[in-house]
């Protein structure tokens, strides 16, 4: 008989194949501040033209009157302004020790206008660090790369408005359309100089990885998986894996000024030797040793979500009804995972904790 064991993990990021590189995109680069006195130091990232990113941002906290302080003009002085706190406050800073700091700037200011940021004491008209913005700064924003292309000699006509990368993970297909005849079509991605067969699947609106519906003009936001970035991927496709070729196609550029990825994903590797990535959000891993299989799910859920797993309910295909699934979730309230024996009888939606969004159970 068999024994199985079921780890359970909440908050994924990468998905079974992607790997590690250098760190995240955090947006463009300002600079490091220029450190005077009080300790300050770090990195200054510009997330979008009103956001701007603090990292590993250190400040002892002991000036008397001192905040975040900008200026358009000049050097750091008292000509400037307040730039809220992370919390959106105007309090006297206190201490920061290697901090990661999203500060927002007030309405009407626009970073591409300043001249400069500071770590600045009003009392005492003196900067403590500051950084300047470089002349013509072209912060990151939404980018769009053009229609999707169809390919010369696809038998089936798939088109779009320009697609629009909203950040470093997100893009928009507006006004898609496919008329899903094909049996094996996927959004696609991937490098090298054009799509190929060498890509992975993009899921679906909803997350999922299953061949492309019929589309009749629909805005699609999709979602590169796995943490994935812009900056990974050469090319965007419609790809028929049947027949290995494209049947739409659209060539992203290098170095892309985009927002970073609004999703902050949490890093997990499995350490069993195989995986399938059932959705967008949830994967599988698994190893079987002796007469015991050991069985992970790692998903990233909301409290109130919930993800099974199991035996289907039919021995040919994948049936929810019928199976005998392990239903596991993390009560927040208890701050502990929790795994629990269902076996499905009716198919309707469930309060488990409560929500009714379903993952389809599959047999491994
Ligand atoms: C299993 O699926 C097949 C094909 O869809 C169907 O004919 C059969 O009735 C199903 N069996 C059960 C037990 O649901
Ligand atoms: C589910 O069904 C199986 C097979 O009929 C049975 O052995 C098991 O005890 C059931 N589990 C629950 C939680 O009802």
């Amino acid at each position: 008989m068999f024994i199985i064991c079921f780890t359970l993990l909440v908050l994924i990021a990468q998905d079974c194949a992607s790997q590690d590189d250098e760190g995240p995109y955090r947006g463009k680069f300002i600079g490091k501040l220029n450190s005077y006195h009080h300790q300050v130091s770090g990195d200054v990232y510009a997330v979008d033209d009103l956001t701007v990113l603090l990292v590993n941002f250190n400040y002892d906290g002991t000036g008397e009157d001192t905040f975040f302080w900008a200026g358009d003009s000049g050097r750091p002085g008292p000509q400037g302004f307040i730039i809220p706190d992370e919390h959106g406050k105007t309090n006297i800073l206190e201490r920061y020790n290697g901090a990661e700091v999203v500060l927002r700037l007030a309405e009407g200011k626009r970073l591409s206008r300043l001249r400069w940021l500071a770590v600045y004491d009003v009392g005492t008209q003196n900067a403590f660090g500051d950084v300047y913005v470089p002349d013509e700064f072209d912060p990151p924003a939404p980018r769009s790369l053009g229609p999707l292309a169809p390919a010369p000699s696809a038998p089936v006509v798939v088109s779009s408005k320009s697609v629009r990368f909203l950040d470093a993970n997100t893009f928009l297909i507006p006004e898609f359309r496919y008329d899903g005849s094909g049996e094996e079509v996927y959004f696609w991605a991937g490098v090298g100089p054009q799509p190929s067969a060498r890509g992975f699947i993009v899921p679906n609106e909803h997350g999922y990885l299953e061949p492309l519906r019929a589309y009749r003009g629909e805005d699609v936001a999709l979602e590169l998986p796995g943490g994935r970035t812009v900056f990974e991927v050469d090319w965007l496709a419609v790809w028929d894996a049947a027949e290995r070729r494209a049947l739409a196609s659209l060539l992203v550029p290098d170095a892309l000024n985009v927002p970073p990825a609004k999703l902050r994903t949490h890093p997990h590797r499995t350490r069993l030797p195989h995986c399938k990535q059932l959705h967008r959000d949830y994967q599988v891993a698994w190893e079987v040793f002796g007469n015991q299989i050991t069985i992970e799910l790692a998903a990233q859920i909301e409290d109130g979500e919930y993800m099974a797993f199991g035996v289907s309910g039919n021995e040919t295909r994948s049936q929810m009804l019928g199976a005998d699934v392990a239903v596991a979730y993390f009560n927040a309230a208890l701050q502990q995972a929790t795994v629990a024996d269902y076996n499905v009888t009716a198919v309707a939606p469930v309060s488990i904790p409560r929500g009714p969004r379903e993952y389809p159970p599959r047999s491994p």
